[in-house]
């Protein structure tokens, strides 16, 4: 955060995936923290990997900066994502948006997010109200008309916005805040989703992957909805597959 709109290193980490040199220094940081405090914890980071299975035990599952397409540009919309995850199961998530000073955290089977209004209580009176953003992921080339099709057939129904904020976590604590009605994505890592998710969840939201099985945070799909709108948006989903294959 100290270094945005400083110079700073940028390399590809593949055609469109960045990563700077902070993000490396932030992951960095954490993973020293950790290994004082915890040295029997696991870590899974974005930057610099970690087990690919889930493994037993706590883990935790970061990402140092969760937007840094956006913080390579100077857009000030990036944030930390945390979850701790116990034998893969999400107990603890933590997302900090350095930009406006907002942390969003959350325990499993607490039902609470400190500081944040609550999501709304009752669906938006016309389907045109809901705000529904997606996000289109930095890996999935070959997937990339599929993605945008989606998109197109939920814009067709309802108002929804494309291409996110630019960071998948602030996306879904927007929709925990009850600021966004929905958020999906497909092809996302698990750094990305797991602390947002458990946020949403314990704001009252609902979450699943999408076609409406439970969500896992190495499952990489994610459809998050302030629960009003869900089994709607299943439906496009749903029926946008079925009409492609
Ligand atoms: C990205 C953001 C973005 C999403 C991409 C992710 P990164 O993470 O979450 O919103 O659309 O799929 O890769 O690369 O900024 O950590
Ligand atoms: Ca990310
Ligand atoms: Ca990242």
């Amino acid at each position: 955060m100290a270094q945005l709109g400083q110079a700073f290193r940028i390399d590809k980490k593949g055609a469109i995936d960045l990563v700077t040199e902070v993000d490396l220094a932030v992951e960095r940081m954490f993973r020293e923290l950790i290994a004082q405090r915890f040295p029997d914890h696991q870590i899974l980071a974005e930057e610099m990997g970690g087990a690919a299975a889930v493994p037993r035990g706590p883990c935790w599952v970061f990402d140092p900066i969760d937007g840094t397409t956006n913080y390579a540009h100077g857009v000030p919309i990036f944030c930390a994502s945390l979850a701790l995850e116990i034998d893969g199961v999400p107990e603890v998530a933590a997302v900090y948006d350095p930009n406006r000073q907002e942390l969003f955290t959350a325990r499993a089977r607490r039902r609470r997010v400190p500081e944040r209004r609550p999501l709304r209580s009752q669906p938006p009176a016309i389907s045109c109200d809901a705000l529904l953003v997606t996000g289109f992921p930095t890996t999935s080339h070959s997937r990339i008309d599929e993605i945008v099709g989606l998109f197109a057939a939920v814009r067709r129904r309802r108002r929804a916005r494309c291409g996110g904020s630019g960071s998948a976590a602030i996306d879904l604590c927007c929709v925990a805040a009850g600021r966004m009605d929905g958020f999906w994505e497909a092809d996302l890592k698990p750094w990305d989703i797991a602390g947002g998710a458990l946020i949403v969840a314990e704001a009252g939201g609902r979450v699943t992957d999408l076609g409406g099985s439970p969500f896992t945070s190495r499952g990489g799909h994610v459809l998050a909805t302030n629960g009003h709108l869900h089994d709607a948006m299943l439906e496009v989903i749903h029926t946008f597959q079925n009409r492609r294959a």
